[in-house]
C-alpha cells in the first residue's frame, strides 16, 4: 500500500541553513553526507553531533529531502528544540532515518483530504508533493497570520487561523479549527469517496477522523508522540491501538507513526467488538468504506 519503504542510514550532515520562515516556524536544511530517501510521513531521528549531542535524539517529520540535503519544519518547545534554532551553517548533526510507516500511496477513486495543524504540516505538506492530483485538497491550519508559512505553502493550500490576527496583506483565512473549514469546503465529495491524511494537535485528529467517521471517508493519522530511540526498542512511545477486537500496545515509531484512525481508541473509534457484531463499521477502515 506504501510502496517500498527506503533503508534507513545513520548519517551525518551539516547545516546548510536554518532560520525562521514564519513568526513561530524554523526550516532546516541540512547536507549529509549519504544519498537520503524517505516516504511521506516519515521521520527522522536528529541531534547536534560530538560532545554537545542530547541524551535523547528528537524525532521530527521529513519535509523534504533532495540531492542530499534534508529539510525539516520545526516549532521551539524546548531545550532541544531550542539548541536546534541556535544552529548556524555548518554545524554538525547526527541524522537517523527515514523511520517510521509512512502515509499511503493515493488512491485512483478517491480524492485526498490533506490536514495539517501547525507543525503538523511536514507529512501532509510532503504527501502533496510527492503524490498530489489536481483533485485532491490541502487544509493547514495555525494559531494565527504570523505563524503561516505562506511562501511554502504557495496557492495550493486553504488556510485557517485560530485568531485571525497577522495576517499579510493580500493573504486571507477562514477563522476557526482546520476541520470546520474542510467540513465547510464545497468542493470536497459529501459521503465516501475521499482518503484523510492528517497530523497536528491531538484535537485536531479527532476532530478529522470524526469527519472521516460521518462522511465514511478512509482516515489516516500521523501521531507526535514523545520518543525515545526512534526504532521500537525503548518502548518509550507505545499508543494503544485496537486489532481484531482487542486493544493493545503498539510502538508509535515502528507501527506508526501513520495509523488508520479506527485502530485509535483516543480519537473515539468505536470501542472495538467483534466484526460480527459491529454493524456496518468492519475493523480497518474509517465509517464502513473499504
Ligand atoms: C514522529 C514525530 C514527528 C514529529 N515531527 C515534528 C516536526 O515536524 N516539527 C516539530 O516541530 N516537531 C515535531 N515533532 C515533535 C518534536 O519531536 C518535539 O517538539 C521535540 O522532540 C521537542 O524537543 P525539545 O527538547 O525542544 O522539548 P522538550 O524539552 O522535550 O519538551 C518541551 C515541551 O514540549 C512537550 N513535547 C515534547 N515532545 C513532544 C511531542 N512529541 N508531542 C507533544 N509535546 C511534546 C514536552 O512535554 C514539554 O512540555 C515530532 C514528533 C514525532 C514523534
Ligand atoms: S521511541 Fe523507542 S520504542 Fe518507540
Amino acid at each position: 500500500m506504501t510502496g517500498a519503504r527506503p533503508s534507513a542510514c545513520a548519517a551525518v550532515g551539516a547545516v546548510r541553513s536554518n532560520g525562521l520562515v514564519s513568526s513561530a516556524f524554523h526550516r532546516l536544511d541540512v547536507e549529509l553526507d549519504l544519498p537520503f530517501d524517505f516516504l511521506p510521513g516519515q521521520f527522522a531521528m536528529i541531534n547536534e553531533a560530538g560532545p554537545r549531542a542530547w541524551t535523547f535524539s528528537r524525532p521530527f517529520s521529513i519535509l523534504a529531502a533532495e540531492d542530499g540535503v534534508l529539510s525539516i519544519l520545526y516549532r521551539v518547545v524546548g531545550r532541544g528544540t531550542a539548541a536546534l534554532a541556535a544552529l548556524g551553517p555548518g554545524a554538525a548533526l547526527q541524522v537517523l532515518g527515514p523511520l517510521g510507516e509512512p502515509f499511503p500511496t493515493p488512491q485512483a477513486d478517491r480524492a485526498a483530504v490533506l490536514l495539517g495543524g501547525g507543525v503538523g504540516l511536514p507529512p501532509v505538506f510532503a504527501w502533496l508533493q510527492r503524490w498530489g492530483r489536481p483533485g485532491d485538497h490541502a487544509f493547514f491550519g495555525a494559531r494565527d497570520g504570523g505563524e503561516v508559512p505562506w511562501d511554502l505553502l504557495g496557492d495550493r493550500w486553504r488556510v485557517s487561523v485560530d485568531r485571525g490576527e497577522g495576517l499579510p496583506g493580500g493573504r486571507t483565512a477562514f477563522t476557526g479549527v482546520v476541520t470546520a473549514l474542510a467540513a465547510s469546503a464545497p468542493d470536497l465529495p459529501s459521503h465516501g469517496s475521499a482518503t484523510v491524511y492528517a497530523c497536528g494537535p491531538g484535537p485536531l485528529l479527532r476532530a478529522a477522523a470524526d469527519l472521516a467517521r460521518r462522511r465514511g471517508w478512509t482516515c489516516w493519522v500521523s501521531l507526535e508522540e514523545h520518543m525515545g530511540c526512534g526504532y521500537g526498542v525503548c518502548k518509550g512511545c507505545v499508543v494503544q491501538v485496537a486489532d481484531d477486537g482487542r486493544i493493545r500496545n503498539a510502538t508509535c515509531c515502528f507501527e506508526g507513526p501513520v495509523f488508520d484512525a479506527t485502530r485509535l481508541p483516543d480519537l473515539g473509534s468505536p470501542a472495538p467488538v467483534p466484526h460480527a457484531a459491529s454493524g456496518d463499521i468492519p475493523p480497518g477502515s474509517c465509517g464502513g468504506a473499504p
